[in-house]
């Protein structure tokens, strides 16, 4: 209730210290509060949840309704993209409904609920930086990156490092493709992702103690890994706002948080980047963040995960499943907190 008082209800100064800066859990836990979670409810209710979801999707199109543009997305044509086969799932794809609105993206609040407001966010022009020690820096629009790669579905398994998981059909090209070609020299040891900043269409981007924009890194070794995936379509279509159009990661075998939304920028660098949560709170987020059952988070188990859409809770596993793909990648990395 402290929580929930202190995020809703009190009028913030700044000298406060805001209790969402210390985790997303923290908050997750208030607005579970506030807000129905399909997870929690019996059938009938979670129907009644959808059929909002729905609503809201429906109503989005009408005209009137807040949309930052109106124009069909220009690579709506690339969709659906042929499945790779390869990548298989031990349980049904999460219902696009619960997907695109059960969202963790802070830049457009705290709470689940974001997808009205990610909405108003344009989308095109979208421009890719690709700099730091690389042979030569660049700029590309999303279009002519699109036209340089080729398209594929992969369904994976995704874990919030909150406890909840959910199965996305992804469409993307491999990260490793990007690498190739921003060409990075050999001393890079590290790419840094970052996300847009714009405080006028993005509001949590105006709370100040978070330090914007979202950042995250991975090793080029983690980055050329044939897993790690960007994501420019979901569900056969381009991916929508919500879930972080028009570019996004998908790293299946790390927590939920590394697979950063909406990127503008690659940076590649011998410095191992810091990332958004680490910032805030590096005790509880860190650089690896590979998925551990068997590694508690500080504050709670990560034992198990609820089916988002579903009344089930499974097990979690080593790597999301995935250890056969990348667990060679952590060979001789014992020193290295590779669980948080
Ligand atoms: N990327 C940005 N830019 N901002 C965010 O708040 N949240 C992360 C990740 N990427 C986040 C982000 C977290 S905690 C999770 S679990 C996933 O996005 C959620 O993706 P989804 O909303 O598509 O389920």
């Amino acid at each position: 209730m402290t929580v929930l008082y202190r995020t809703f209800l009190h009028r913030r100064r700044p000298w406060d210290l805001p209790d969402s800066a210390a985790t997303p859990e923290a908050v997750f836990r208030a607005r579970r509060a506030l807000a129905p979670d399909p997870m929690t409810l019996d059938s009938l209710d979670r129907r009644a949840v959808l059929a909002g979801a729905g609503a809201f999707a429906a109503a989005a199109l009408v005209p009137g309704h807040a949309r930052a543009e109106d124009t069909p997305d220009p690579s709506a044509a690339l969709y659906p993209a042929k499945r790779n086969e390869k990548f298989v799932l031990d349980r049904p794809v999460t219902p696009e409904p619960i997907n695109t609105h059960y969202n963790n993206f802070y830049e457009f609040g705290s709470t689940k609920s974001i997808a009205r407001a990610a909405e108003a966010r344009p989308i095109r022009p979208w421009t890719v930086t690709i700099d730091g020690m690389v042979e030569k820096p660049f700029e590309i629009g999303i279009d002519d990156l699109l036209k340089k790669v080729t398209l594929e579905e992969r369904l994976y398994r995704h874990r919030c490092v909150e406890a909840w998981s959910m199965a996305v059909p992804w469409t993307g090209f491999p990260l490793a493709a990007l690498v190739a070609l921003a060409k990075p020299l050999g001393s890079a040891k590290y790419v840094r992702m970052e996300t847009f900043k714009n405080t006028s269409i993005a509001p949590g981007q105006r709370q100040f103690w978070y330090s914007w924009p979202y950042v995250e890194g991975l090793t080029i070794a983690e980055a050329t890994n044939d897993l790690a995936f960007l994501v420019t379509g979901a569900y056969g279509k381009p991916v929508a706002k919500s879930m972080g159009a028009p570019l996004r990661l998908a790293v299946p075998w790390k927590y939920g948080f590394k697979s950063i939304k909406s990127i503008v920028r690659f940076s590649f660098t011998d410095q191992r980047p810091k990332s958004f949560w680490q910032g805030l709170q590096a005790s509880e987020y860190g650089f690896w963040a590979n998925v551990n059952p068997k590694v508690p988070h500080p504050r709670w188990s990560q034992a198990s995960e609820r089916i988002l859409g579903t009344d089930e809770t499974r097990p979690t596993l080593l790597f999301n499943g995935y250890g056969e793909q990348v667990a060679g990648l952590y060979q001789g990395l014992d020193g290295e907190q590779l669980w948080m």
